[in-house]
């Protein structure tokens, strides 16, 4: 069940019934004042938590309640996403409105089948499943339940961004909300400031109640899940690397690949996995062949559509879930090294009940990196410096109770720490930081690292659209990584 929230709703009353709800602040009699007030525009869209069986990804976030939950269903009336954030107030509000755009979610396909609007609270699953009716894809998640809106607004990596790019590359027009009540849409040639900044700008400038994207004419994809021996662990890694930055096989479009080294307290063990993609219904592409002679412990491959292939059953509301990340430039000893890192450190945490916590890589591609500069460019700062990719490392850690929180929070945090200063002593490092994979503790230099121009640039426009700092830190909606 998808979510998307926000921390208030007056600008939705606004632009509904053109009265004023005037929130001052999250203080909770105001809230629940609101509700009340809510209730009276949007009547049994407006849920309380002693009634409410709202459900969302992470524990932490499940464990906070709101005043009152509203489910707009249009943009008069305001908007939905997939709450897949990880921290309490990210996507759930504690105390104040949540937000829920889940009911923003219709697809309509436009153009010829080149574009579609999408619903801002529409997940990626929905969306893969209704354009596969006329062969069509986008440039979705690669889990089915992840909303458009976190995902689209902060980056959005794909099985398909190889060929396409990342997610906030392929978004023609933003239709949005501004804090004072406003409908408007943003796109290259209409508000291009607000285009830019939602580009990479995460939830600071508006909400957003559709996107129009670009689709493609897409079948079924295969996918492979390989896992192999600890002593094979170089020899993966050598041929990895050859995936993520041998142009002779990255400039088969088609490709992707994704390294996992996972340690899961239920087998008590290491193990490197990855997962093979390829955007045609070919079983074995030739791309693999070469990490195809490693012997593997296991081995599954699939053709099928991507509305199956994401549709993984993933737990809700059960687990507390931490990400946190860093970028890198390529280097085969760096790879190696990380790996190390993060085994040691993960020694130290191993009795924590649930343990399942999982270094994960896979390139930012060249052309991926090009798609960035397409119709004014992105917010990202991400430049293609002497032809060569990225890699984002993502370490994710799922485990079971609240007084582990501190252990976990701190491997993880010495481990990027660590990998980032094995980085810079090889020369690789890389400023850039994903908003969509930084933790909390990250959060503040995830727009210093869109670059100072850029950082200033988002400043600057968010003091024009949003001159009274209602989606600020000071403000009203103030969960997941803020600007300002
Ligand atoms: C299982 C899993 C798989 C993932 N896979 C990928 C992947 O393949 N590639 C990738 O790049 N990332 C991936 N992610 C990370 C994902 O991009 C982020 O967690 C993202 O923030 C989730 O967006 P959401 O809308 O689901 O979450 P939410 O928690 O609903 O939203 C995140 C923030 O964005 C705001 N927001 C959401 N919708 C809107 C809107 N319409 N307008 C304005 N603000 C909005 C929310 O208020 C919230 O503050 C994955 C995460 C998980 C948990
Ligand atoms: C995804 O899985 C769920 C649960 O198994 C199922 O109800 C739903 O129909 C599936 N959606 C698609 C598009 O396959
Ligand atoms: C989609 O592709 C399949 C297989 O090629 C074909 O049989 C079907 O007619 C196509 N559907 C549409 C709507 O084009
Ligand atoms: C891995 O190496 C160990 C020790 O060298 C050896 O006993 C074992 O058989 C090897 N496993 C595989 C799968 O090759
Ligand atoms: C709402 O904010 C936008 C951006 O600052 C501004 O252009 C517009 O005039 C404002 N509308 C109203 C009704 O205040």
């Amino acid at each position: 069940m998808p979510r998307t929230t926000v921390w208030l709703v007056s600008f939705l009353a606004v632009a509904n019934a053109g009265a004023t709800i005037h929130l001052t602040r999250n203080a909770l009699a105001n809230c629940q004042q609101a509700c009340g007030q809510l209730s009276t525009f949007f009547g049994s869209a407006v849920h309380y938590p002693d009634s409410d069986d709202f459900t969302i990804w992470d524990a932490k976030q499940q464990e906070v309640h709101p005043s009152c939950r509203v489910e707009p269903s249009s943009a008069s009336d305001v908007a939905k996403g997939g709450g897949h954030s990880r921290n309490a107030g990210d996507s759930n509000s504690i105390g104040g409105v949540t937000v829920d755009l889940d009911l923003l979610s219709d697809i309509e396909v436009l153009d010829n089948g080149n574009k579609a609007r999408v619903g801002g609270g529409a997940t990626s699953v929905r969306v893969y499943h209704a354009l596969e009716s006329r062969n069509l894809s986008f440039v979705g998640g690669r889990v089915g339940s992840v909303g458009m809106g976190g995902f689209t607004l902060g980056g959005g990596t794909s099985p398909f961004s190889n060929k396409y790019g990342w997610a906030l590359d392929n978004v023609f027009e933003y239709e949005v909300v501004l804090a004072n009540g406003t409908i408007t849409t943003a796109s290259e040639t209409h508000n291009p400031d607000l285009y830019f900044a939602l580009r990479g700008g995460g939830n600071n400038f508006a909400i957003v109640t559709a996107f129009t994207i670009r689709t493609f004419a897409q079948g079924p994809v295969f996918t492979g899940q390989t896992s192999y021996s600890a002593n094979y662990t170089e020899q993966v890694l050598d041929k990895v690397y050859n995936l993520f930055t041998d142009t002779d096989l990255t400039s088969d479009l088609e490709m992707g690949y994704d390294l996992y080294y996972s340690y899961r307290s239920s087998s008590d063990d290491f193990n490197l996995m990855g997962t093979q993609r390829y955007g045609k219904a070919i079983q074995n592409p030739l791309v693999f062949r070469e990490i195809d002679q490693i012997p593997t412990l296991s081995r599954t491959t699939t053709i099928g559509s991507m509305s199956s292939v994401s549709n993984g059953s993933i737990p809700m509301g059960t687990t507390r879930n931490l990400f946190a990340t860093l970028t890198v430039s390529p280097s085969r000893s760096l790879l190696s090294r990380a790996l190390q890192i993060f085994q040691q450190e993960v020694e130290s945490i191993k009795s924590v009940p649930g343990l399942d916590t999982n270094l994960i890589s896979y390139p930012i591609q060249r052309n991926a990196i090009a798609a960035m500069k397409n119709r004014g460019g992105n917010a990202l700062g991400i430049d293609l410096e002497r032809d060569e990719p990225l890699f984002i490392i993502l370490i994710s850690t799922a485990w079971s109770n609240a007084n582990d929180d501190v252990a976990v929070n701190r491997m993880t945090a010495n481990a990027v720490d660590r990998i980032a200063l094995a980085a810079d002593k090889l020369g690789v490092a890389n400023r850039y930081m994903y908003i969509n994979y930084a933790s909390a503790e990250q959060a503040s230099q995830v727009f210093s690292s869109y670059g100072e121009d850029n950082f200033q640039r988002l400043k600057d426009i968010q003091k024009v659209v949003d001159p009274r700092g209602i989606f600020t830190s000071k403000g009203l909606w103030k969960g997941f990584v803020k600007l300002l």
